[in-house]
């Protein structure tokens, strides 16, 4: 695909990462965006499937107005605390350690987050996420994505075939720090936790091309196979899929903004020292399809 062309008074660049996968959009003030502008992002988002704008300067409305123009917002999913969201603005999620009268203010502890997508467990799981980072430790902490286009691409074929047409459950259990999430009793087999199945292999919506959906390991599980089968298969896709040639990742800076397509990349977190403070407000554009094959 060739770069956008630049629009008649606009600044706006695009820096692909270098790697397979993300792109910094230089030159634009997402408080006021052109409209040729949000065409160019939208270019650059369905080509790099990532993109970081720096050195924003947002109020959670105008996160929010930015994020509406790619599609309704979901609420946010309900806290670790059992909290709902920020005060008069339910479409933001807080991630963040900092505790303030015994109470952390949002999710995911410092810990690790491991690989994921957002929300798969739902039927309609979100086609985007959005963070925003307010606060951040002066080490650790990075946004690791990876590729699934690619990631599924890579796979030796007689791989592809064993999983061709196979569904798989995606765990409502556990979140991605590792925390049982709200309303849910912890199950640990597979083969009855709570969750949905979509398609292994996906074609993505807007650019037709085909993804491996993985979603997250914990519980996941291949319908039709037995238990040893389904983690047999797993552990062979999971190593594959993450390989470090597939992943990009972002050393936050305050003021940076990430926008995820969650459809075709999952993302982990380096842990970070508890005793410095992170605090990212994040929303999510709610998905308009099902996953299909
Ligand atoms: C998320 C998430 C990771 C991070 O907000 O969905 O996984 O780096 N965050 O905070
Ligand atoms: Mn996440």
């Amino acid at each position: 695909m060739n770069a956008p062309t630049p629009t008649a008074g606009s600044t706006l660049t695009v820096v692909p990462s270098g790697r397979l996968l993300g792109a910094e959009i230089r030159g634009v003030d997402l408080r006021s965006l052109a409209g040729a502008d949000f065409a160019s992002i939208q270019r650059a988002w369905n080509e790099h499937s990532v993109l970081l704008f720096r050195g924003q300067q947002l109020t959670d409305d105008d996160l929010i107005a930015f994020s509406r123009r790619f599609g309704e917002l979901d609420w946010a999913p309900i806290q670790e605390t059992g909290r709902r969201f920020v005060e008069g603005h339910p479409e933001i999620y807080v991630v963040s350690n900092v505790i303030v009268n015994g109470q952390p203010i949002g999710s995911l502890g410092a810990g690790e987050a491991t690989w994921h997508t957002d929300m798969s467990y739902l039927e309609a799981p979100p086609k985007a996420s959005m963070l925003y980072a307010l606060e951040v430790p002066p080490s650790g902490g990075a946004t690791y994505f990876c590729g699934m286009y690619e990631a599924y691409d890579a796979l030796p074929d007689a791989l592809k075939r064993r999983i061709e047409g196979r569904m798989l459950k995606h765990d409502g259990t556990y979140n991605s720090g590792g925390f049982v999430r709200q309303g849910v009793t912890a199950v640990d087999d597979p083969m009855t936790s709570p969750g949905v199945y979509h398609p292994l292999v996906c074609t993505h919506p807007e650019t037709r091309r085909r993804v491996l959906y993985l979603g997250r390991r914990r519980n996941a599980y291949v319908q039709g196979l037995t238990l040893a089968e389904s983690e047999a298969l797993l552990d062979d896709l999971w190593p594959l899929a993450t390989r470090d040639e597939f992943t990009w990742h972002n050393e936050w800076k305050v003021g940076d903004v990430v926008l995820w397509d969650n459809r075709c990349t999952m993302h982990r977190r380096d842990p970070f020292d508890p005793n410095s403070r992170r605090v990212m407000h994040r929303t999510q554009i709610k998905g308009e399809t099902r996953p299909t094959a």
